[in-house]
């Protein structure tokens, strides 16, 4: 099972992500990073900026891009990565990867090689949308995909309309890790704030593995921590318990 916790607000969130970032780097200084986009993963990435750790051998992966956008639109997560996680973490932007470069029908196994090559992820950092999907995997995504091209769904589109002047400028195809490529990162921390994730949030904690909802593939991984907010938390029906769990960590056990 996931460890959840429940915390305070998304600072909270923020600072024991980031302290999970720095005990992983402490250990090892050339540590793979999985980095997501979207607002979810920003207190994580302000409290690193504030702990101003050298990051300078780390490698970073994104989970996803869209397809259609010039790498270079300040949409584009190419940009995005660069304004969010690169800059303000003072990572080797040469170190830093994100995917959909090159021809499009090579990238997603180019993607796949380059994973490899850099000796896997680490900690995989993720959001989980509101239809349930993690990187860009939207409803009935195979369990065992690998990075590929993907449509997005309309509810998906209309989430992420408000980066963009209008809804028809959101692309409509991307390119995303796969949930079997997410599956292979060695630490999954899967944060969730505000009531409108709390469904997505319940189905993929304690609902059935499925591909209905991608982020319920999380149940697969024998490592997993999932840092929520009360309101993400309300629909969890092991709230309490986790809660128990959480007061009655045993010091020893990491993040
Ligand atoms: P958000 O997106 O962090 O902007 O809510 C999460 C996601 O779509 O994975």
């Amino acid at each position: 099972m996931a460890e959840v916790i429940i915390v305070a607000d998304e600072e909270q969130a923020g600072a024991l992500g980031a302290e999970a970032v720095a005990a992983l780097v402490a250990w090892k200084p050339d540590a793979v990073l999985g980095v997501a986009t979207g607002s979810t993963p920003l207190p994580v990435y302000r409290a690193l900026a504030a702990r101003s750790l050298d990051l300078s051998r780390v490698s970073a992966f994104a989970l996803d891009e869209y397809v259609g956008l010039p790498l270079d639109a300040p949409q584009s997560y190419h940009s995005v990565i660069a304004r969010e996680v690169t800059e303000p973490l003072g990572l080797d932007p040469a170190r830093v990867h994100v995917p959909g470069e090159g021809p499009l029908e090579e990238a997603g196994e180019a993607y796949e090689r380059d994973l490899r090559d850099a000796g896997g992820v680490d900690l995989q950092i993720l959001g989980i949308g509101t239809d349930g999907h993690i990187g860009f995997n939207e409803p009935g995504s195979s369990l065992a995909s690998l990075t590929r091209i993907k449509t997005l769904t309309e509810q998906t589109r209309r989430d992420n309309a408000r980066f963009f002047r209008s809804l028809e400028e959101v692309p409509i195809h991307c390119i995303t890790q796969g949930l079997g490529t997410i599956l292979r990162a060695r630490h999954l921390l899967l944060l969730a704030f505000g009531e409108g994730k709390a469904d997505a949030l319940a189905a993929a904690v304690e609902g059935p593995v499925s591909a209905r909802v991608p982020g319920s593939v999380i149940q697969l991984h024998p490592r997993v921590t999932v840092l929520v907010d009360d309101r993400a938390a309300s629909r969890l029906e092991y709230a309490d318990y986790y809660r128990y769990a959480y007061a009655n960590k045993p010091s020893w056990q990491p993040l």
